[in-house]
């Protein structure tokens, strides 16, 4: 009971810190290829080098006062976005290794479209209408070259 309440107090502490506000980023990301109206449950940028630039100036001016500067979230209170493919990397069969990486892939856009809220308190705002679809995918493709 005493470490479920320090692991409350840890989350509200988080919450207190951090001004739930979005901000938008400034980055010209016009070059990024269109991906249409539908969203894509896979990164199509996947590997592109000039696109994971693209996206570290975008996640520095979104979501390193979160995750931390060059997504190293060891030392911020939100979660260390690098570790999210690391598990599908380990994997040795390639089919299986693909199919979670679009699991991770499929999770990641959820999280950042919605946000997360905990019992009313939010923790991360929601990006959708903040950021486009290709913005999304850019910061996906640079946190993928971050490997922990
Ligand atoms: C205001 C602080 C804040 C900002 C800015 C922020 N996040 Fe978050 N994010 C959080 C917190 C706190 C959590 C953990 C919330 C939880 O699990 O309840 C989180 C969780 C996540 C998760 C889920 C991680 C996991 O391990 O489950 C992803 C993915 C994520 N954020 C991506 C991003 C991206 C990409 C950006 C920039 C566009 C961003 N965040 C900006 C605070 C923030």
């Amino acid at each position: 009971m005493k470490a479920r309440l320090a692991c409350l107090s840890a989350v509200f502490a988080i919450a207190a810190w951090a001004a739930p506000e979005p901000a938008t980023p400034t980055v010209d990301a016009s070059d990024l290829p269109a991906l249409g109206k539908n969203w894509l449950e896979t990164n199509p940028y996947r590997g592109n080098a000039e696109i994971a630039e693209l996206g570290h100036q975008i996640y520095s001016q979104t979501c390193q006062r979160c995750h931390g500067p060059d997504a190293d979230g060891s030392r911020s209170p939100a979660a260390d976005l690098r570790r999210l493919d690391a598990y599908c990397l380990r994997i040795e069969d390639a089919d299986l290794r693909a199919w979670c990486t679009r699991d991770v892939d499929a999770y990641f856009l959820k999280s950042i479209r919605h946000g997360k809220k905990f019992v009313g308190t939010v923790h991360m705002p929601p990006w959708e209408g903040v950021l486009s679809q290709e913005q999304m995918w850019a910061i996906k493709t640079y946190i993928e070259t971050r490997k922990p």
